[in-house]
């Protein structure tokens, strides 16, 4: 038999590891949140002319000390495309399906991205798409047969069929309710999404599949999965931008919780995205980091310590000596459009945060001179941490305002 007490001290120091957390209103401490107009050297930023130079710091700041600095020869690959599969008459010839590889072939350590691109049939010019990455492979969106199933690292996953971190034939379509392919498609958007865990599986050792282990960064302000994962989403819009399949100056991007958090740091990344969605992104995505309300820094550098780059750390119950919140993060965005989204039941993130970050991002939208109130969306769901046939009926709402085209009838 087992000796109890070395079990019961084990789950002690467990226990002991994991940082406190709480989703009390009345124990956020009082804060003071850095100022995007003002400069790190303390100068107002008064005109629209003085925002690169300061949209440059705040960027500087999340590299250093947040997501962990992309190097720029990952950034500057280029993406050779191939389209392995064409499906004329996919969701019954409403839409055409495509299975992209997008290779790296002067990079033998880089992963293939499995992109999946599906298009409206009937449409007159190439349509604005919603780009975002899925958390168990594409086969999940749909059940049809014929999408390839991913062969890929995968959690284990009873729901979504996943078995000794393998995708199952009866893991198809679990996704479903996450990408209502014929909402979207009947409002004339096409849809464009890769698995996250082609570019790093999701754990601490993923790093070794990962597109960073191409290109190693010792030192701690290397960058994160997330950060990784972001760069994923621009090598799609490489291809997407030069694709004659859509509209590539209409490229709207989305992300859920964990991938809502690459969404956004993806579109601050990268000025290409004409339009940026976090949905129930929470800490490390639009959640106010000095709040520590439900997941705090110290909690997710604990769960999830590849997410981030490790200067992240020396912030675990030090969110204050920040030298920037995720407000900024989001200031990075304007003047392109931004549409944040929280879930009434979810606040391990912290839908207040998420909603005061949104607000104190619409300086740098009024700086620049653009109609903050049509350009900044915030919507709350009632209900659980997810997305949903509502949350995207929103999303599209707000993308045919932003891309100009008229409401479905
Ligand atoms: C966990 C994690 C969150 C993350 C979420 C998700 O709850 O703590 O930070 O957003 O997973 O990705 O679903």
């Amino acid at each position: 038999m087992k000796p109890i007490i070395p079990l019961l001290l084990t789950a002690a120091t467990v226990l002991a590891a994991s940082p406190v957390t709480h989703t009390d209103e009345s124990k956020v401490p009082a804060y003071t949140l850095p100022d995007p107009l003002v400069s790190d050297n303390g100068t107002p930023v008064k005109s629209p002319a003085e925002w690169p130079k300061r949209r440059a710091e705040i960027l500087a700041h999340f590299e250093k000390h947040i997501y962990g600095i992309t190097p720029p020869a990952a950034i500057a690959l280029k993406p050779v495309a191939r389209e392995t599969q064409n499906i004329p008459d996919f969701l019954a010839g409403k839409a055409t399906l495509r299975e992209i590889e997008l290779t790296f072939p002067d990079t033998p350590k880089a992963p293939t991205l499995n992109l999946l691109l599906i298009t409206p049939n009937k449409t007159s010019s190439p349509p604005p798409v919603f780009l975002g990455l899925n958390f168990r492979g594409n086969h999940t969106i749909h059940p049809d047969p014929r999408i390839t199933l991913s062969t890929r690292w995968m959690e284990n996953d009873p729901k979504a069929a996943t078995i000794n971190h393998r995708a199952t034939d009866a893991s198809r379509g679990t996704a479903t309710s996450r990408w209502p392919l014929d909402l979207i498609l009947s409002r004339g958007y096409a849809i464009a999404t890769l698995y996250c865990g082609d570019i790093e599986p999701d754990h601490p050792d993923g790093i070794k599949q990962s597109i960073r282990a191409a290109f190693p960064t010792p030192d701690d302000s290397g960058w994160g999965a997330i950060a990784a994962w972001s760069w994923g989403l621009s090598k799609a819009m490489d291809h997407l931008s030069s694709s004659p399949a859509v509209n590539g100056k209409q490229v709207a991007l989305l992300g859920h919780s964990r991938l809502g958090k690459t969404a956004l740091w993806a579109g601050a990344t990268d000025e290409r995205f004409a339009f940026v969605i976090s949905n129930n992104s929470g800490c490390g995505g639009a959640a106010l980091s000095r709040r520590a309300f439900g997941e705090t820094v110290a909690r997710i550098n604990h769960s999830f310590p590849h997410w981030f780059a490790r200067s992240f750390r020396q912030y675990n119950d030090n969110e204050s000596a920040l030298p920037v919140d995720q407000h900024q993060l989001l200031a990075l965005i304007a003047p392109r459009p931004l549409h944040v989204a929280s879930a009434t039941q979810d606040l391990w993130a912290d839908p207040k945060g998420e909603r005061l970050a949104l607000d104190h991002a619409k300086p740098a939208y009024q700086l620049l001179g653009k109609p903050s109130a049509l350009l900044t969306t915030y919507h709350i769901r009632e209900g659980a941490h997810d997305i949903t046939a509502e949350d995207w009926s929103h999303y599209l709402d707000s993308a045919d305002r932003h891309f100009s085209r008229s409401p479905s009838p």
